[in-house]
Protein backbone atom coordinates (compact mmCIF):
# COMPACT_ATOMS: atom_id res chain seq x y z
CA UNK A 1 0.00 0.00 0.00
CA UNK A 2 1.34 3.42 -0.97
CA UNK A 3 0.98 6.50 1.20
CA UNK A 4 1.94 10.01 0.11
CA UNK A 5 3.30 12.08 3.02
CA UNK A 6 3.57 15.86 3.29
CA UNK A 7 5.87 17.76 5.67
CA UNK A 8 5.88 21.57 5.93
CA UNK A 9 6.14 22.21 9.69
CA UNK A 10 9.26 24.38 9.48
CA UNK A 11 11.65 25.23 6.66
CA UNK A 12 11.69 22.16 4.42
CA UNK A 13 8.97 21.48 1.87
CA UNK A 14 9.01 17.70 1.66
CA UNK A 15 6.80 15.10 -0.01
CA UNK A 16 7.42 11.35 -0.05
CA UNK A 17 5.88 8.09 -1.16
CA UNK A 18 6.38 5.11 1.17
CA UNK A 19 5.25 1.54 0.61
CA UNK A 20 3.77 -0.44 3.53
CA UNK A 21 5.35 1.79 6.17
CA UNK A 22 8.98 0.84 5.55
CA UNK A 23 10.07 1.15 1.92
CA UNK A 24 10.84 4.66 0.64
CA UNK A 25 9.94 5.05 -3.05
CA UNK A 26 10.68 8.78 -3.08
CA UNK A 27 11.55 11.46 -0.52
CA UNK A 28 11.84 14.93 -2.08
CA UNK A 29 13.11 17.69 0.19
CA UNK A 30 13.14 21.33 -0.96
CA UNK A 31 15.30 23.11 1.60
CA UNK A 32 14.84 26.81 2.36
CA UNK A 33 18.23 27.08 4.06
CA UNK A 34 19.58 29.80 1.75
CA UNK A 35 16.45 31.94 2.22
CA UNK A 36 16.79 31.97 6.01
CA UNK A 37 20.58 31.98 6.37
CA UNK A 38 20.97 35.75 6.05
CA UNK A 39 18.63 36.17 9.06
CA UNK A 40 20.41 33.55 11.18
CA UNK A 41 17.18 31.63 11.79
CA UNK A 42 13.84 30.64 10.27
CA UNK A 43 11.62 33.63 9.37
CA UNK A 44 8.02 32.29 9.52
CA UNK A 45 6.58 34.52 6.79
CA UNK A 46 9.39 33.64 4.38
CA UNK A 47 8.94 29.94 5.22
CA UNK A 48 5.20 30.07 4.44
CA UNK A 49 5.70 31.86 1.12
CA UNK A 50 8.41 29.41 0.08
CA UNK A 51 6.17 26.41 0.95
CA UNK A 52 3.41 27.97 -1.16
CA UNK A 53 5.74 28.37 -4.11
CA UNK A 54 7.14 24.86 -4.09
CA UNK A 55 4.48 22.51 -2.70
CA UNK A 56 2.83 21.60 -6.03
CA UNK A 57 6.16 20.98 -7.77
CA UNK A 58 7.42 18.88 -4.85
CA UNK A 59 4.25 16.75 -4.90
CA UNK A 60 4.68 16.16 -8.65
CA UNK A 61 8.35 15.28 -8.25
CA UNK A 62 7.63 12.85 -5.39
CA UNK A 63 5.03 10.99 -7.44
CA UNK A 64 7.08 10.88 -10.64
CA UNK A 65 10.32 9.82 -8.99
CA UNK A 66 8.45 7.05 -7.14
CA UNK A 67 7.54 5.75 -10.61
CA UNK A 68 3.85 5.58 -9.78
CA UNK A 69 0.72 7.40 -10.85
CA UNK A 70 -1.65 9.37 -8.61
CA UNK A 71 -4.25 6.60 -8.71
CA UNK A 72 -1.83 4.17 -6.99
CA UNK A 73 -1.92 6.21 -3.77
CA UNK A 74 -4.11 4.82 -0.95
CA UNK A 75 -3.95 7.70 1.56
CA UNK A 76 -2.50 11.16 2.21
CA UNK A 77 -0.54 11.72 5.41
CA UNK A 78 0.30 15.16 6.71
CA UNK A 79 2.28 16.55 9.65
CA UNK A 80 -0.32 18.78 11.35
CA UNK A 81 1.68 19.39 14.57
CA UNK A 82 3.85 20.75 16.08
CA UNK A 83 5.50 23.57 14.14
CA UNK A 84 4.93 27.00 12.63
CA UNK A 85 1.19 27.23 12.24
CA UNK A 86 1.27 29.15 8.94
CA UNK A 87 3.76 26.70 7.48
CA UNK A 88 1.73 23.67 8.60
CA UNK A 89 -1.38 25.18 7.00
CA UNK A 90 0.23 25.09 3.54
CA UNK A 91 0.92 21.34 3.74
CA UNK A 92 -2.40 20.68 5.43
CA UNK A 93 -4.37 22.50 2.75
CA UNK A 94 -2.54 20.62 0.00
CA UNK A 95 -3.15 17.28 1.83
CA UNK A 96 -6.86 17.97 2.32
CA UNK A 97 -7.28 19.00 -1.32
CA UNK A 98 -5.64 15.79 -2.55
CA UNK A 99 -7.57 13.55 -0.14
CA UNK A 100 -10.86 15.19 -1.11
CA UNK A 101 -10.33 15.22 -4.85
CA UNK A 102 -8.99 11.65 -5.01
CA UNK A 103 -11.51 10.46 -2.40
CA UNK A 104 -8.92 8.71 -0.23
CA UNK A 105 -8.31 8.93 3.55
CA UNK A 106 -6.40 11.73 5.28
CA UNK A 107 -4.04 10.76 8.12
CA UNK A 108 -2.78 13.21 10.77
CA UNK A 109 0.81 12.71 11.93
CA UNK A 110 2.81 14.24 14.77
CA UNK A 111 6.10 15.58 13.44
CA UNK A 112 7.79 14.55 16.71
CA UNK A 113 6.55 10.95 16.67
CA UNK A 114 7.54 10.76 13.00
CA UNK A 115 11.14 11.80 13.85
CA UNK A 116 11.29 8.93 16.32
CA UNK A 117 9.85 6.56 13.68
CA UNK A 118 12.45 7.54 11.04
CA UNK A 119 14.86 4.80 12.02
CA UNK A 120 12.32 2.22 10.80
CA UNK A 121 13.00 3.46 7.27
CA UNK A 122 16.71 2.61 7.47
CA UNK A 123 16.47 -1.14 6.88
CA UNK A 124 16.99 -1.79 10.57
CA UNK A 125 14.92 -4.22 12.60
CA UNK A 126 13.65 -2.08 15.46
CA UNK A 127 12.08 -3.75 18.45
CA UNK A 128 9.80 -1.87 20.82
CA UNK A 129 9.40 -0.68 23.57
CA UNK A 130 12.12 1.95 23.36
CA UNK A 131 13.37 5.01 25.16
CA UNK A 132 13.34 7.88 22.66
CA UNK A 133 15.23 11.16 22.56
CA UNK A 134 14.05 13.79 20.09
CA UNK A 135 16.55 16.57 19.54
CA UNK A 136 15.57 19.09 16.90
CA UNK A 137 15.47 22.82 16.29
CA UNK A 138 12.19 23.14 18.18
CA UNK A 139 12.15 20.21 20.62
CA UNK A 140 14.26 18.32 23.11
CA UNK A 141 12.19 15.62 24.79
CA UNK A 142 12.44 12.12 26.20
CA UNK A 143 9.76 9.48 25.67
CA UNK A 144 8.85 5.97 26.62
CA UNK A 145 7.72 4.50 23.28
CA UNK A 146 5.55 1.44 23.64
CA UNK A 147 5.06 0.89 19.93
CA UNK A 148 5.09 2.97 16.72
CA UNK A 149 2.04 4.98 17.86
CA UNK A 150 2.12 4.96 21.68
CA UNK A 151 4.25 7.55 23.45
CA UNK A 152 4.59 8.75 27.07
CA UNK A 153 6.41 12.02 27.60
CA UNK A 154 9.11 11.76 30.30
CA UNK A 155 10.67 15.22 30.04
CA UNK A 156 11.12 18.21 27.78
CA UNK A 157 12.97 21.47 27.52
CA UNK A 158 12.02 24.33 29.82
CA UNK A 159 13.46 26.92 27.44
CA UNK A 160 15.64 26.52 24.31
CA UNK A 161 15.71 23.27 22.36
CA UNK A 162 19.14 21.72 21.75
CA UNK A 163 19.11 22.63 18.03
CA UNK A 164 18.09 26.19 18.86
CA UNK A 165 21.04 26.45 21.27
CA UNK A 166 23.39 25.15 18.54
CA UNK A 167 21.99 27.70 16.07
CA UNK A 168 22.24 30.62 18.50
CA UNK A 169 25.76 29.77 19.64
CA UNK A 170 26.84 29.45 16.00
CA UNK A 171 25.47 32.94 15.47
CA UNK A 172 27.46 34.24 18.45
CA UNK A 173 30.58 32.62 16.99
CA UNK A 174 29.84 34.06 13.53
CA UNK A 175 29.58 30.60 11.96
CA UNK A 176 26.33 31.11 10.03
CA UNK A 177 23.05 29.21 9.79
CA UNK A 178 22.08 26.43 10.38
CA UNK A 179 24.55 26.31 13.22
CA UNK A 180 24.37 22.66 14.28
CA UNK A 181 26.32 21.15 11.36
CA UNK A 182 28.85 24.02 11.49
CA UNK A 183 29.54 23.55 15.21
CA UNK A 184 29.73 19.78 14.72
CA UNK A 185 32.33 20.17 12.01
CA UNK A 186 34.48 22.96 13.53
CA UNK A 187 34.48 21.16 16.90
CA UNK A 188 36.59 18.40 15.36
CA UNK A 189 39.51 20.90 15.35
CA UNK A 190 38.79 22.16 18.86
CA UNK A 191 39.57 21.10 22.43
CA UNK A 192 36.33 20.09 24.14
CA UNK A 193 37.93 20.66 27.56
CA UNK A 194 39.16 24.18 26.77
CA UNK A 195 36.28 25.95 28.53
CA UNK A 196 34.21 24.34 31.29
CA UNK A 197 30.71 25.57 30.40
CA UNK A 198 27.86 24.79 32.84
CA UNK A 199 25.80 21.61 32.52
CA UNK A 200 22.22 22.14 33.62
CA UNK A 201 20.78 18.98 35.20
CA UNK A 202 17.93 20.78 37.04
CA UNK A 203 16.57 18.99 40.12
CA UNK A 204 17.78 15.50 41.07
CA UNK A 205 16.22 12.86 38.82
CA UNK A 206 14.67 15.44 36.49
CA UNK A 207 14.38 14.40 32.84
CA UNK A 208 13.73 17.98 31.73
CA UNK A 209 16.29 20.09 29.90
CA UNK A 210 17.41 23.71 29.95
CA UNK A 211 19.95 25.18 27.55
CA UNK A 212 19.42 28.94 27.81
CA UNK A 213 21.92 29.34 30.69
CA UNK A 214 24.58 27.56 28.66
CA UNK A 215 23.90 29.82 25.68
CA UNK A 216 24.29 32.89 27.92
CA UNK A 217 27.52 31.47 29.36
CA UNK A 218 28.94 31.22 25.82
CA UNK A 219 27.78 34.74 25.07
CA UNK A 220 29.49 36.18 28.15
CA UNK A 221 32.60 34.12 27.52
CA UNK A 222 32.88 35.61 24.03
CA UNK A 223 31.96 39.22 24.71
CA UNK A 224 32.27 39.65 28.45
CA UNK A 225 29.17 41.08 30.12
CA UNK A 226 30.00 44.70 29.30
CA UNK A 227 31.00 43.88 25.72
CA UNK A 228 27.67 42.19 25.11
CA UNK A 229 25.68 45.13 26.49
CA UNK A 230 27.74 47.55 24.41
CA UNK A 231 27.11 45.55 21.22
CA UNK A 232 23.44 44.97 22.11
CA UNK A 233 23.32 41.66 20.34
CA UNK A 234 25.16 38.68 19.12
CA UNK A 235 25.89 39.07 15.44
CA UNK A 236 29.42 37.74 15.26
CA UNK A 237 32.37 38.07 17.57
CA UNK A 238 33.66 41.17 19.27
CA UNK A 239 37.38 41.66 19.87
CA UNK A 240 37.52 39.24 22.85
CA UNK A 241 37.77 36.18 20.65
CA UNK A 242 39.68 36.11 17.40
CA UNK A 243 41.61 33.08 16.31
CA UNK A 244 40.02 30.15 14.52
CA UNK A 245 41.50 27.82 17.10
CA UNK A 246 39.84 29.80 19.88
CA UNK A 247 36.47 29.62 18.08
CA UNK A 248 36.88 25.87 17.54
CA UNK A 249 37.69 25.41 21.25
CA UNK A 250 34.58 27.32 22.32
CA UNK A 251 32.41 25.40 19.83
CA UNK A 252 33.78 22.04 21.00
CA UNK A 253 33.41 22.97 24.68
CA UNK A 254 29.83 24.17 24.14
CA UNK A 255 28.96 21.03 22.17
CA UNK A 256 30.39 18.82 24.91
CA UNK A 257 28.24 20.56 27.54
CA UNK A 258 25.07 19.94 25.49
CA UNK A 259 25.98 16.34 24.66
CA UNK A 260 26.90 15.46 28.27
CA UNK A 261 23.42 16.45 29.45
CA UNK A 262 21.62 14.77 26.52
CA UNK A 263 23.52 11.52 27.00
CA UNK A 264 23.24 11.40 30.80
CA UNK A 265 19.50 12.11 30.80
CA UNK A 266 18.82 9.62 28.00
CA UNK A 267 20.65 6.89 29.91
CA UNK A 268 18.76 7.80 33.12
CA UNK A 269 15.44 7.64 31.23
CA UNK A 270 16.39 4.25 29.78
CA UNK A 271 17.28 2.89 33.23
CA UNK A 272 14.00 4.18 34.62
CA UNK A 273 12.07 2.62 31.73
CA UNK A 274 13.80 -0.70 32.03
CA UNK A 275 12.69 -1.25 35.61
CA UNK A 276 9.26 0.41 35.89
CA UNK A 277 6.55 -1.64 37.64
CA UNK A 278 3.64 -2.42 35.35
CA UNK A 279 5.04 -0.92 32.13
CA UNK A 280 6.74 -3.10 29.58
CA UNK A 281 10.49 -2.68 29.75
CA UNK A 282 12.46 -0.53 27.32
CA UNK A 283 14.64 -2.68 25.07
CA UNK A 284 16.79 0.00 23.51
CA UNK A 285 17.31 3.67 22.77
CA UNK A 286 16.28 5.57 19.65
CA UNK A 287 17.20 9.14 18.74
CA UNK A 288 15.74 11.41 16.06
CA UNK A 289 15.60 15.02 14.90
CA UNK A 290 18.26 17.24 13.32
CA UNK A 291 20.67 17.16 16.27
CA UNK A 292 20.65 13.34 16.11
CA UNK A 293 23.02 13.86 13.14
CA UNK A 294 25.63 15.23 15.54
CA UNK A 295 28.76 13.08 15.38
CA UNK A 296 29.74 13.63 19.01
CA UNK A 297 26.22 12.77 20.28
CA UNK A 298 26.23 9.55 18.28
CA UNK A 299 29.76 8.63 19.42
CA UNK A 300 29.15 9.32 23.11
CA UNK A 301 25.79 7.54 23.20
CA UNK A 302 27.31 4.55 21.38
CA UNK A 303 30.06 4.35 23.98
CA UNK A 304 27.53 4.35 26.84
CA UNK A 305 25.09 1.84 25.32
CA UNK A 306 27.91 -0.55 24.42
CA UNK A 307 28.89 -0.64 28.11
CA UNK A 308 25.29 -1.61 28.91
CA UNK A 309 24.88 -3.95 25.89
CA UNK A 310 21.74 -2.10 24.82
CA UNK A 311 20.79 -1.43 21.16
CA UNK A 312 21.00 2.16 19.94
CA UNK A 313 19.04 3.21 16.86
CA UNK A 314 19.64 6.40 14.94
CA UNK A 315 18.51 7.29 11.41
CA UNK A 316 20.71 8.03 8.39
CA UNK A 317 21.58 11.77 8.18
CA UNK A 318 18.86 12.67 5.67
CA UNK A 319 16.23 10.96 7.82
CA UNK A 320 17.38 12.76 10.99
CA UNK A 321 16.43 16.19 9.67
CA UNK A 322 12.94 17.10 8.42
CA UNK A 323 11.60 14.83 5.70
CA UNK A 324 8.23 13.50 4.54
CA UNK A 325 9.23 9.82 4.37
CA UNK A 326 8.92 9.65 8.16
CA UNK A 327 5.39 11.10 7.88
CA UNK A 328 4.25 8.63 5.20
CA UNK A 329 5.97 5.71 6.99
CA UNK A 330 4.36 6.29 10.36
CA UNK A 331 0.97 6.89 8.69
CA UNK A 332 0.90 3.25 7.54
CA UNK A 333 0.46 2.15 11.17
CA UNK A 334 -2.53 4.48 11.52
CA UNK A 335 -3.94 3.27 8.20
CA UNK A 336 -3.99 -0.36 9.31
CA UNK A 337 -5.84 0.71 12.47
CA UNK A 338 -8.36 2.76 10.43
CA UNK A 339 -7.23 5.84 12.33
CA UNK A 340 -8.18 8.54 9.82
CA UNK A 341 -8.62 12.30 10.18
CA UNK A 342 -11.60 14.43 9.19
CA UNK A 343 -11.23 17.12 6.53
CA UNK A 344 -11.71 19.63 9.35
CA UNK A 345 -8.28 18.63 10.74
CA UNK A 346 -6.52 21.58 12.36
CA UNK A 347 -2.94 22.82 12.42
CA UNK A 348 -1.64 22.57 16.00
CA UNK A 349 1.50 24.61 16.78
CA UNK A 350 2.56 22.90 20.01
CA UNK A 351 3.25 19.28 20.85
CA UNK A 352 0.36 17.17 22.11
CA UNK A 353 0.49 13.44 22.79
O1 LIG B 1 14.61 18.18 12.95
P1 LIG B 1 15.09 19.40 12.24
O2 LIG B 1 15.47 19.24 10.78
O3 LIG B 1 14.01 20.54 12.28
C1 LIG B 1 13.14 20.73 13.37
O4 LIG B 1 12.17 19.96 13.50
O5 LIG B 1 13.46 21.67 14.14
O6 LIG B 1 16.30 19.97 13.08
C2 LIG B 1 16.98 21.13 12.70
C3 LIG B 1 18.03 21.40 13.76
C4 LIG B 1 18.74 22.73 13.56
O7 LIG B 1 18.72 23.43 14.78
C5 LIG B 1 20.15 22.32 13.16
O8 LIG B 1 21.15 23.25 13.55
C6 LIG B 1 20.30 21.00 13.90
O9 LIG B 1 19.04 20.38 13.73
N1 LIG B 1 21.35 20.14 13.35
C7 LIG B 1 22.45 19.76 14.05
C8 LIG B 1 23.25 18.99 13.17
N2 LIG B 1 22.60 18.90 11.97
C9 LIG B 1 21.44 19.61 12.11
N3 LIG B 1 22.81 20.03 15.32
C10 LIG B 1 24.00 19.53 15.74
N4 LIG B 1 24.83 18.79 14.97
C11 LIG B 1 24.49 18.50 13.68
N5 LIG B 1 25.32 17.77 12.92
ZN1 LIG C 1 11.89 18.23 12.78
Amino acid sequence: MLILGIETTCDETSVAVVEDGYKILSNIIASQETLHSEFGGVVPEIACRAHMESIITVIDRAVSSAGISFSDISAIAVANSPGLVGAILIGLTAAKSLAMSWDIPLIAISHIHAHLYSVNLCNKKVSYPLTGLIVSGGHTSLFFIEDELTYSLLGGTLDDAAGEAFDKVAKILGLGYPGGPKIDSISKDGDRNAVRFPRSYLSKGSLDFSFSGLKTAVLYHCYGVTGFVKNKGCTGLDTNVKSEKEIADIAASFQEAVIDVLVDKTISAFKLNSCTGNKRSSEGIVIGGGVARNSRLQAKLKEKVEEMAVPLYYPTPVLCTDNAAMIAGLAYHKFVRNDFAALSLEAIPSYTL
